[in-house]
Order: structure tokens, then C-alpha cells, then sequence
């Protein structure tokens, strides 16, 4: 069997030694939305620690466990805290956590993160809902011999993000009154923000919002056939835009203060996916 799967079944077999619990829907916190965790019926946690093998994070603000529980009735399973490429794991590594959530039963995944906007019309503590992707700066995850457990060898890439999950998406936030931009993500490798010269090319390309996570994650998801949603916050403007340094606790500050918008919206969506 190939390596990257016996990985991810050991890692199957160690979540499953501390709990049974079978979620429908998974969903990756990003920098500053960790704390989403406290709308969640917690049943069970387990910390990446103990799964044996599971990449650790390291970025300080992104804790590191999954949360089984409820939110409004729909058992989901969350990722506080998610690794990147930039700490330096491979690919796979980096997508091991969505892989694991999949094959643990969850069909739909909703992506967040915070992102610098790159689109002139966007201001910090807007909301993004992804329309489509550029990954083409970072490594494919699909790269080696293709697990045929999880999904074909040339999977189609052209409608990664879900149009139905797009519509509840901008339903539940005209309802809540919360304004919602759509547009795409570029992901970079990261750690450092990008140049102002990057960020023109990233704008050139088509791109809306950068940063450093997120589109791989989809990609190995929609090789899988689970259905995909994606939120940025945007946190600060990209490089070149502002005259204005950047810096990582921008991230966080910005993320705090939109923090409650945030819940709100995501708990609805839950609702509204689980009543579908
Ligand atoms: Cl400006 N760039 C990247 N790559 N990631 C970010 C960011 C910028 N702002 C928040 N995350």
C-alpha cells in the first residue's frame, strides 16, 4: 500500500482508539478564528499530539486539536489550528488533516482563513467568499502515486468550490447583514508577506486575496468529492497597497475584531447546510 495512505489509516485507527464520533461536516479554523470552537457542543477533542505522526503546528495563535461536537445539531468535526507549507512539511503533510476528516466521514468542508486583500475594493474586516483558486505557486498535493482509495489520477478542478455552499453562503450573510465580497485566493508558500511587485502579479493574475493556505487544502478535498466552501477574512491589505508595514499580529487584531460577525455567520451556514 502506498505510504501516504498507510499513514493516514494509522492515524484513522489512533482517532478512532480515543472516539467514535462520526461528524458530516468539517471545518478548518484560521489564524485568529481558532476561538470558533466555543460554539461547538464539544463531545470529544484530540490534540494533533497524540495522533502518531500527525504534523504539529508551530505558528503561535493556531492551537492544535480537533474538536468533535455539535453546532446546532450538526455533528462536526473542527480543526483548531491547521499546519502550513511554509513550516516545512511536505504536501502531503500539510493536507493529512483534511484527508484524515474525510475518511472519518465528513462530506462537506468549510475553509477559513485570514488573507491580505490584494483587490483595491476590499478593506480590512471584509469577508471573502471564495469563487475559485490559484495554487499554481505551491506544489500540488496530488504529486506521487495516486491513492486510488480517495480519488482518480486527473481529477477536474473546475467548479472546486461548491456553487450551492456559495449561495447559502450569500444568503446567510445578506440576512445577517453582513456584507460579503467574492473573489479568488492565490496561496504563496509564505512565511514572508509577499513584495509589492508579487502582489501586482498576483492582481494581474486575477487573484483577489493572498496568503499562505487554504487552496491545497480544497484541492486535496475535491480529489476526495467533498463538497467545498472557503471564507477568507481579510485582515490587512497586501504589500504596496497601504503605506504601511505588515505585520502578523495585524492578523490577529483585525480577525478578534470581526471575531463575533464571524461566528455568527458560520454558525448559520451549519445550520443551514444541516437542514439541506
Ligand atoms: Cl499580505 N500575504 C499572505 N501570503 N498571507 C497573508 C497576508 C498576506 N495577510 C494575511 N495573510
Amino acid at each position: 500500500m502506498n505510504q501516504i495512505y498507510e499513514k493516514l489509516k494509522r492515524c484513522v485507527a489512533d482517532i478512532r482508539g480515543k472516539t467514535e464520533f462520526q461528524p458530516d461536516l468539517a471545518l478548518v479554523l484560521g489564524s485568529g478564528l481558532g476561538d470558533y470552537a466555543e460554539e461547538i457542543d464539544i463531545v470529544a477533542a484530540v490534540d494533533y499530539k497524540d495522533i502518531e505522526g500527525f504534523p504539529q503546528s508551530t505558528v503561535a495563535g493556531h492551537k492544535g486539536r480537533f474538536v468533535f461536537g455539535y453546532v446546532k445539531e450538526v455533528p462536526v468535526v473542527a480543526m483548531q489550528g491547521r499546519v502550513h507549507y511554509y513550516e516545512g512539511y511536505s504536501m502531503s503533510d500539510v493536507v493529512l488533516p483534511i484527508r484524515l476528516m474525510g475518511m472519518l466521514g465528513a462530506k462537506t468542508v468549510i475553509l477559513t482563513n485570514a488573507a491580505g486583500g490584494v483587490n483595491f475594493d476590499y478593506r480590512p474586516g471584509d469577508f471573502m467568499l471564495l469563487t475559485d483558486h490559484i495554487t499554481s505557486f505551491v506544489p500540488s498535493p496530488l504529486i506521487g502515486p495516486n491513492m486510488e482509495e480517495l480519488g482518480i489520477r486527473f481529477p477536474d478542478m473546475s467548479h472546486v468550490y461548491d456553487e450551492g455552499l456559495q449561495k447559502i453562503v450569500k444568503e446567510t450573510a445578506g440576512k445577517l447583514d453582513i456584507k460579503i465580497k467574492e473573489g479568488v485566493y492565490v496561496q504563496l508558500t509564505g512565511p514572508n508577506f509577499e513584495t509589492p511587485a508579487e502582489i501586482r502579479m498576483c492582481r494581474t493574475l486575477g487573484a483577489d486575496a493572498v496568503g499562505m493556505s487554504t487552496a491545497c487544502e480544497a484541492m486535496a478535498a475535491r480529489h476526495m468529492g467533498m463538497r467545498i466552501c472557503g471564507i477568507s477574512c481579510i485582515t490587512n491589505m497586501a504589500a504596496g497597497m497601504l503605506d504601511a508595514p505588515l505585520r502578523h499580529e495585524e492578523v490577529q487584531e483585525v480577525a478578534d475584531r470581526v471575531e463575533n460577525q464571524f461566528r455568527g455567520l458560520v454558525t448559520e451556514i451549519i445550520e443551514r447546510i444541516g437542514k439541506e
